[in-house]
């Protein structure tokens, strides 16, 4: 294993899509940002500098920080922001973690032009389970606002309804040709006919999430979120905020040029409606089209679309790629999530009734600290936190019928994080409400992968649905879609001591409040328990 050292530098940079012309929160100038690439067991040392007046903290999504949360990111749980003016040296231990991944900001909505991929090769000497590619090409889906992100946040959150939505996607940072000035700002893929090209893709689009096609081309999936799957053939992509997809695609097709496209999958709030695009192109002589041809897309709210294709992802399980399932559960936890409303004055109310939207788990609307909840924990510092969060809502009730009286289910403000004992086997239910509209919510969990054993559309039902589980080859995942007015069931040994946030990877919902905290306590022996924090964690 190696050692591979970057530097990060926060600053403000002017850059022009759809002919406006602003300036980004960026690191190093660039956006998306740098690509930061590893082989399995490596060491990544990034030390961050923050030359902008924007706070900031980076985390690496879908790495587990062995016994390490310190560098881990998410601001008011596992650090304090870096200041401005300020550096942070952040420590990146690669473990088990195999294929694509991505870095991002973790403070306020700074990850809408904070980001970039992270790319974790096999070790030296050790290859992909499927041929190796002619090419690797990182995909990453973004988003372009010709406002300001941060006054788009605060409108956002002063107005009480939902937040406004972005001008354009973005394939690699490129709109692509459909929108207005945006010929030159097309990503292309030129492929040679018959070579295989691995594409990585990473959907860190703000508040949705995306399908992705190409014309005439079928893909293979072979990895979601740095672990391999079985490979699975389709004709189009669902892809969560946060997941991320390996697929090899082949260039099979009369040469020409071709759209790839990506647009949203939503089943309920305001969305974006446009088509992101890049292009196809393959080398050699032939004439191409003057405009190529586009894929077409299921319905913006095909939710049968969106969970037919997640439902079919499977674990390599294998002999060189074995599956450790947990089957004997000590912790049960069932997890309601929902999106609520909550009386308010002034002009921060929507509808009739005026409220705002809020949103919870178990009931629990998230608020963060002032001060870390690490930090808080590591040095026993008071009045931070609160230990009890609840393993179940407050009550049963039908949690996808709707028409729920509306003041049964208002969630209470709190810090409260849920403790759990090292090597626990945990299974969570997350059991999506339609307390007042149902939706999608994507959750990701930080400090482990997990396996997803179940899902399914209604309640869930402890009786019916566990023996139909999956526990023969799951797919490992850190971020899964939870369908519309359903469920999904997720399982993992807790074998990594710290502090871990959950969220929903929707960034309208977190700041709503729909995010919490696990502490899983040391274990016996110097390698059950969390390491110490390094000199220079950031103050608040
Ligand atoms: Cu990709 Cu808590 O984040
Ligand atoms: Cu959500």
């Amino acid at each position: 294993a190696l050692v591979r050292r970057y530097k990060f530098v926060l600053r403000d940079s002017a850059h022009t899509r759809l002919c406006t012309n602003k300036t980004l929160l960026t690191i190093n100038g660039q956006f998306p940002g740098p690509t930061i690439y590893a082989r399995r067991g490596d060491l990544v040392i990034v030390d961050v500098y923050n030359r902008a007046n924007h706070n900031i903290t980076i985390h690496w999504h879908g790495v587990k920080m062995p016994r390490y949360p310190w560098a881990d990111g998410p601001e008011f749980v596992t650090q304090c922001p870096i200041s401005p003016g300020t550096k942070f040296s952040q420590r990146v231990v690669l473990s088990d973690e195999e294929g694509t991944l991505w870095w991002h900001a973790h403070s306020e909505w700074s990850r809408a032009t904070v980001y970039g991929a992270l790319i974790i090769l096999p070790e030296r000497k050790s290859s992909y389970p499927f041929p190796k590619p002619h090419a690797e090409v990182p995909l990453l889906l973004g988003e372009w606002w010709n406002s300001d992100v941060q006054e788009v946040m605060e409108e956002f959150l002063n107005s009480g309804g939902d937040p406004n939505v972005s001008d354009a996607f973005l394939i690699n940072g490129q709109p692509g040709d459909l929108y207005p000035c945006s010929r030159q700002d097309t990503f292309k893929l030129t492929v040679e006919f018959g070579k295989t090209y691995l594409i990585r893709m990473v959907n860190a689009v703000m508040n949705n999430i995306m399908f992705f096609r190409i014309a005439n081309h079928n893909m293979t999936v072979v990895g979601t979120d740095a672990a391999y799957t079985k490979q699975l053939n389709s004709d189009y992509i669902a892809i969560s905020p946060g997941q991320t997809i390996d697929l090899l695609l082949e260039a099979n097709q009369p040469p020409s040029h071709y759209y790839m496209a990506s647009r949203v999958y939503a089943s309920a709030g305001n969305f974006d409606n446009t088509t992101t695009t890049g292009i196809l192109e393959y080398s050699g002589n032939y004439t191409a089209p003057s405009s190529p041809l586009l894929p077409t897309f299921p319905e913006f709210n095909d939710t049968m679309a969106s969970i037919n294709f997640t439902t079919q992802l499977r674990s390599l399980a294998n002999e060189k790629y074995p599956i450790d399932v947990p089957l004997n559960i000590t912790e049960t936890l069932f997890f309601t999530l929902s999106i609520n409303l909550r009386p308010c004055a002034g002009n921060s109310c929507v509808g009739p009734f005026q409220e705002r939207f809020l949103a919870s788990v178990n009931n629990l609307t998230l608020v963060l600290p002032r001060t870390d909840i690490l930090q808080a924990y590591y040095r026993g510092i008071n009045g931070v936190f609160e230990t009890d969060f609840p393993d179940n809502p407050p009550f049963a009730f039908n949690y996808t019928q709707g028409f729920v009286p509306r003041d049964l289910w208002r969630p209470e403000n709190g810090t409260d994080v849920n403790i759990i004992e090292y090597n626990s086997t945990v299974e969570i239910v997350f059991q999506g409400t339609n307390t007042v509209a149902g939706v999608d919510h994507p959750m990701h969990l930080h400090g482990y992968s997990f396996y997803v054993v179940g899902s399914g559309l209604g309640n869930f039902n402890r009786t019916r649905d566990p023996p139909n589980y999956n526990l023969v080859d799951p797919p490992l995942m850190e971020t899964i879609a939870v369908p519309i007015n359903g469920w999904t069931a997720i399982r993992f040994r807790a074998d990594n001591p710290g502090v871990w946030f959950m969220h929903c990877h929707f960034e309208r919902h977190v700041s709503w409040g729909m995010g919490m905290a696990f502490i899983v306590r040391n274990g016996r022996g110097p390698n059950a328990r969390m390491l110490p924090p390094p000199p220079d964690m950031p103050r608040c």
